[in-house]
C-alpha cells in the first residue's frame, strides 16, 4: 500500500483517538514485513496514564503475532508536521532499528524519517548482550 493510502488509513484511525484532555488526536498504521496493516489511535485516561497512537498500533500488531513492523505512519492535525515522542522512539527501535517513519498530517503533507534520524546512537536489544556476564 502506497503512502497515501497508508496516510488515508491512519486519518481514518485518528477518529477513534480518545483525547478529551489534550484534544491531541493521533492516528497510527503500522505495515509488518507480511505486509499486515493494524492501526491505532491515542487513548488517554483522567490519570494522565495516556497510550500513544503509534504505541496502540505496535502492540496491537506484536499481541497478534507479528514479528517484525517495517513502517510506522503517523497523523495529526500539527501542519508543522508531528514526530514519535521518546518513549515511541525506543518501542520502535525494539522491533526495528531500520523502520521507516512516515510523519503526516491530515491534509496529507508527509515526511519520511528513519529511526536512526529520530534516534541516534541509540540503546537496543544487542547493546544488552555485550554487558559483562549477559
Ligand atoms: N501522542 C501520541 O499519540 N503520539 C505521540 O508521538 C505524541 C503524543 C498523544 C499522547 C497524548 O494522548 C496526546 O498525544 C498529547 O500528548
Amino acid at each position: 500500500m502506497d503512502n497515501n493510502s497508508l496516510i488515508e488509513k491512519a486519518i481514518e484511525a485518528r477518529k477513534n483517538a480518545y483525547a478529551p484532555y489534550s484534544q491531541h488526536r493521533v492516528g497510527a498504521v503500522v505495515v509488518t514485513d507480511k505486509g499486515q496493516l493494524f492501526t491505532g489511535c491515542n487513548i488517554e485516561n483522567c490519570a494522565f496514564l495516556g497510550e500513544c497512537a503509534e504505541r496502540v498500533a505496535i502492540y496491537k500488531a506484536l499481541s497478534e503475532g507479528a514479528k517484525k513492523i517495517v513502517k510506522l505512519v503517523v497523523v495529526t492535525a500539527n501542519k508543522d508536521l508531528s514526530a514519535p515522542c521518546g518513549i515511541c522512539r525506543q518501542v520502535i527501535r525494539e522491533f526495528n532499528s531500520k523502520m521507516e517513519i512516515v510523519i503526516a498530517n491530515t491534509e496529507k503533507k508527509f515526511k519520511v524519517l528513519t529511526l536512526e534520524e529520530l534516534l541516534p546512537y541509540s540503546f537496543g536489544p544487542e547493546s544488552l548482550r555485550h554487558g559483562q556476564g549477559a
